[in-house]
């Protein structure tokens, strides 16, 4: 069984003491490609060296909208730069997140969020969106420049299938993280029974998100294992079965060969 994480942060020093380790255990459970995505330009960085030696990985580098503020032209340039480099496969994890209130103001997201998706169309590189609280919002922001739509996903979906499916008419993939394995989870669960084959992603956000039976734990890419053995559950599918659909999908939208 091969499995796909197509979203990881093992650049975080959350990992800097065992990554080795990590690393080994994501092997033995058949993890054998992960996206590792960046969320400020140092993240970007990490990600883009961190791949190079790693056959099977690629990287996301982008400015998440938590750290928005931050995007200036400079910032902007050099990040077109890393996804021409040819070591970056997307770029993200970039969107709206409305939930903490000290993130900066929504119109210096909006337009950070843009800007870069106007840099994906520009490069021919696919999406990764991190949307919190901000689901209409960006469902009518994405309705209002669709010019700027490039292939993408939404990364650990936690919305209704009403809402999925708006996403999937845009074209996007639908993500599943660690809330999906969650006891009381019917709306999410029921959206990933819902979410058509050819569209459905599994991913960890580690070192977040950590699924049951390991939550509240630091959480790492092998875990996704536990994503895909939950959806193959829900669905009534063989979790080989999902693992390789889910995997295949991921090929796709990063575009890495076998
Ligand atoms: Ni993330």
């Amino acid at each position: 069984m091969v499995l796909f994480d197509t979203h990881c942060h093992l650049t975080d020093a959350d990992f800097d003491a065992d990554r080795e380790d990590v690393l080994k255990q994501m092997a033995s459970y058949g993890v054998r490609h992960c996206a590792v995505i960046g969320y400020d330009l140092e993240s970007s960085r990490a990600a883009l060296a961190f791949v190079q030696g790693q056959p099977g990985f690629c990287a996301a580098v982008g400015i998440h909208p938590e750290h928005a503020d931050t995007l200036t032209d400079e910032v902007l340039e050099e990040i077109r730069s890393m996804a021409l480099s040819g070591g970056a496969a997307a770029i993200g994890e970039i969107g709206l997140d409305w939930h903490d209130p000290r993130n900066p103001e929504r119109d210096v997201q909006v337009s950070a969020c843009l800007r870069q998706m106007a840099l994906a169309r520009e490069v021919g590189k696919p999406v990764c969106f991190h949307v919190r609280d901000a689901q209409m919002d960006m469902l009518t922001l994405l309705k209002e420049h669709r010019e700027l739509i490039t292939p993408g996903v939404m990364h650990c979906f936690s919305g209704s299938w009403e809402m999925a499916r708006e996403y999937l008419k845009l074209g996007y993939y639908i993500s599943f993280a660690g809330p999906v394995t969650f006891k009381k989870a019917p709306r999410i669960q029921e959206t990933a029974r819902q979410v058509p084959l050819d569209r459905l992603l599994i991913e960890t956000d580690s070192p977040y998100m950590a699924p049951e039976p390991v939550r509240g734990h630091r959480n790492q890419p092998g875990n996704v294992r536990l994503i895909c053995e939950k959806i193959a559950e829900l669905r009534g599918m063989e979790v080989e079965e999902l693992a390789e659909i889910t995997t295949e999908n991921a090929r796709r939208l990063y575009g890495m060969g076998q």
